[in-house]
């Protein structure tokens, strides 16, 4: 007797559902607010999230069920491949002190995905938030104890002062559950000396730390 092996014809619906999802123009923020954090080519927007997509699985051990809290969520870009992985059955949460940040997600994000939900708070920062109304060490984020399996933040310590950094530790310690993972950003200033020309890298004006 002969079995014949049978192959499985992609189903033209899916497929076509998958580049629907893929493609998601209406996630892609304008240049404009682009250009607010830095980012002026697609390229760059792709490769740190897809860089940090990683990251979050590899030392974030990320899951399709886990239930993650971005700091400083910024206009979603690492949320951007996180909607792969993630899905139904795990969840995101992001928060920023930007507001056209946080209104572009929750007008354009979190309608075609309601697991990914997006708060903005109101906290002063003189480069991102001048006119804000708390200071980062009056802030509870609005999640409570043992809320998420994985916390990180990207790029987002590097913004701010050491108190406000170990106030921002404390309520990641309380929002994360037990045996629960963080993946933080930080820049290593081994080779940077307060008042001397700067490393490669550090040459920019706003990488000026001699303040500190
Ligand atoms: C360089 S951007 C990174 C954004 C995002 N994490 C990403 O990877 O695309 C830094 C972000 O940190 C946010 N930020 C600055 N101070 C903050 C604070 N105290 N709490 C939460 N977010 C803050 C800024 O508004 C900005 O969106």
């Amino acid at each position: 007797m002969m079995l014949e092996k049978s192959v499985q014809m992609p189903n033209l619906e899916s497929t076509l559902e998958a580049y629907k999802i893929a493609y998601e123009p209406e996630l892609m923020p304008p240049l404009k607010l682009m250009l607010t954090e830095g980012i002026d080519t697609l390229e760059e927007w792709f490769r740190w999230a897809e860089e940090w997509s990683m990251l979050l699985r590899f030392y974030g051990k990320l899951n399709a069920d886990s239930l993650v809290l971005e700091v400083g969520c910024g206009l979603g870009r690492i949320a951007f491949p996180l909607r792969y992985l993630l899905r139904d059955i795990g969840s995101y949460d992001g928060f920023d002190i930007c507001k056209n940040k946080i209104d572009f997600l929750q007008q354009n994000f979190t309608p075609s995905h309601p697991n990914f939900r997006f708060f903005w708070a109101d906290i002063l920062n003189t480069y991102y938030n001048p006119n804000g109304r708390f200071k980062s060490t009056e802030f509870r984020f609005p999640y409570p104890e043992s809320s998420f399996d994985l916390i990180y933040a990207a790029s987002v310590f590097t913004h701010l002062l050491p108190e406000n950094t170990q106030h921002y530790f404390k309520e990641v310690s309380r929002a994360l559950k037990k045996k629960g993972r963080c993946v933080f950003s930080f820049f290593l200033l081994d080779n940077y000396v307060p008042g001397h020309p700067r490393p490669l890298g550090f040459k920019k004006p706003s990488f000026n730390f001699d303040h500190t």
